[in-house]
Order: C-alpha cells, then sequence, then structure tokens
C-alpha cells in the first residue's frame, strides 16, 4: 500500500473517440479489483458524462451546477459571504457519489453558451482541496488539447495520451505532448495505442521516430463492442477480457 502525502494524479488525454474513457473505466476496475487504495474519478469531460454511466455512478450535481448556485446565491444575497464561503467544503463534497469502489465527481456542462473557464478554475481548485483524501486520482479528460490549454490539470503526476491507429490520432497525440511539456507539470507522459488491429508497423515507427514513450498497447476488444452495442456499462466487462487483461498490466506498471 503506497503512502502518500498527495495522490497519484493520472490524466487521460488524446483526440476524439480513441478511448479515453473506456481507458479510465479499465484502469478504475484494475485499481478497485487488484489494489486497495482510495480511487476518486474525475469526469472532466464537459459535453457528456460518458464515464458516470460507463461506471454506473451518477453525481446529483456537477462541479458547474455547484459554480451556478454559488453565484446565484451571491447575486441574490440570500446568503452572507462567510457563510457561503465556509460551505463550499460541503458542497465540494455534495458533488462526490461514492460506490464501494471508488467515488466519482463530474465537471458538467455550463447552461450558457461560452468559456468553460470559470468552471475550470474552479475545478483546478477542488482537485487541490480534495485530493488530499484520495490515493490516487484518474481524470477523463475532454478530447483535445483545450483542457491542458486551460490548465485545468496543471499538475499531475502521469500523463496518458490515447491514440487509435491512425497517424492522424498520433499527430493529435504529438500536440498535446507538446501542449503538455510546455503548460503542464508532471512526471511522466506516455502513449497508449488503442483499438489495434492488423499490422501496425507504421504506427510503432512513426512513434519511434518522434520518441514517444509507448506505455501499453490495446486491442481491438470484441467484448468492448458488444457492451457498447447493448448499452451496458463497460465497468461490467469480464476480468478475462483482452482488453481489461492489458490494462491490468499497465496498470501493475503504473503502481510500481
Ligand atoms: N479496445 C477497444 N475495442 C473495441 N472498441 C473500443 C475499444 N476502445 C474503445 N472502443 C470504442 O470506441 C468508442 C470510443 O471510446 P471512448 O468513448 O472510450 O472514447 P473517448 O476517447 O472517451 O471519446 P470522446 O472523445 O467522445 O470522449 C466507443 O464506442 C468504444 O466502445
Ligand atoms: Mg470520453
Amino acid at each position: 500500500m503506497l503512502k502518500r502525502i498527495r495522490p497519484l494524479t493520472i490524466a487521460i488525454l488524446g483526440k476524439g473517440g480513441v478511448g479515453k474513457t473506456i481507458l479510465t473505466v479499465l484502469m478504475a476496475k484494475s485499481i478497485s479489483t487488484d489494489y486497495n487504495y482510495k480511487l476518486l474519478l474525475i469526469d472532466a469531460d464537459p459535453t457528456y458524462p460518458h464515464l458516470s454511466k460507463m461506471v454506473k455512478l451518477i453525481p446529483e450535481k456537477s462541479i458547474e451546477d455547484l459554480r451556478a448556485d454559488l453565484v446565484n446565491t451571491v447575486l441574490n444575497k440570500q446568503d452572507s459571504a462567510d457563510n457561503i464561503a465556509e460551505s463550499i467544503d460541503f458542497k465540494v463534497y455534495n458533488a462526490i457519489v461514492e460506490s464501494k469502489q471508488f467515488s466519482l465527481f463530474s465537471i458538467g456542462q455550463p447552461e450558457g453558451p461560452g468559456c468553460f473557464c470559470p468552471s475550470n478554475t474552479i475545478l483546478r481548485k477542488v482537485i487541490e482541496s480534495i485530493s488530499k483524501d484520495f490515493d490516487i486520482i484518474l481524470i477523463d479528460c475532454e478530447a483535445g488539447l483545450e483542457i491542458v490549454n486551460r490548465l485545468v490539470i496543471q499538475s499531475v503526476d502521469i500523463i496518458l495520451i490515447v491514440s487509435d491507429i491512425s497517424i492522424r490520432g498520433i499527430d493529435t497525440a504529438e500536440a498535446i505532448r507538446k501542449s503538455a511539456e510546455k503548460f503542464t507539470k508532471y512526471k511522466r507522459m506516455g502513449i497508449i495505442i488503442n483499438k489495434v488491429k492488423g499490422d501496425i508497423s507504421s504506427i510503432l515507427k512513426k512513434l519511434e521516430s518522434l520518441h514517444f514513450n509507448l506505455m501499453g498497447i490495446i486491442p481491438e476488444d470484441i467484448k468492448v463492442i458488444e457492451f457498447d452495442l447493448n448499452g451496458k456499462p463497460l465497468i461490467d466487462l469480464p476480468l478475462e477480457s483482452e482488453s481489461y487483461i492489458k490494462v491490468q498490466k499497465l496498470v501493475k506498471t503504473l503502481l510500481k
């Protein structure tokens, strides 16, 4: 059991649809099945709470809902500033849902049009303030670079960039790596190639030429496709599934 002053924070990034959420779910499954760590999952994709659904934990309120509630309370002068400040921690804990295996909160989606910056600032503060209660935090990020550029994940231990077996996926991964190198403090960063089938030697060659740290290869898994087809939550994927076994190995390496 690792004893830490602050938790090990792992952010999962990548192009849209490459398998960030599935990797997060399978890592959560592995950590909660094989280890005894207090695990927090953060659904940091503001467009749709896929992660929550896949792990069967739906929070009543998102961080965005809390932000909107706070702004309304302040604007309507419904409470004193002191009371509002004191209640923030309590409210944040209300946005966390727990199961026996792990806890989860969701960044949510702003109601109005425009920028996610206010909620991202809150998200960053929230991560800092509650992280002390957990051993490991997994952050399922929104697609692309924005979450790195907006410094939501300014300080993480491990960045996992997911790609599919396309050159476009690798190009996006490379752009994310550059952005992360510029804007984020991290200790380790690597790439996971997902949905692998057939000969991927051209992809491996490209990764080598970019000096990318290849951390894992996950096959295209018929069980994942079947679960998806039937809308089943992926956290229930059988332990013997090909993709899960690969993710289990990855987790073992990361937690060494
Ligand atoms: N190893 C795999 N084998 C088969 N299908 C997979 C695998 N990994 C992901 N998929 C499928 O690819 C699709 C995208 O996966 P997922 O939602 O995890 O990607 P994402 O990167 O989180 O997407 P988004 O950018 O929309 O958040 C899903 O339909 C999923 O079932
Ligand atoms: Mg996703």
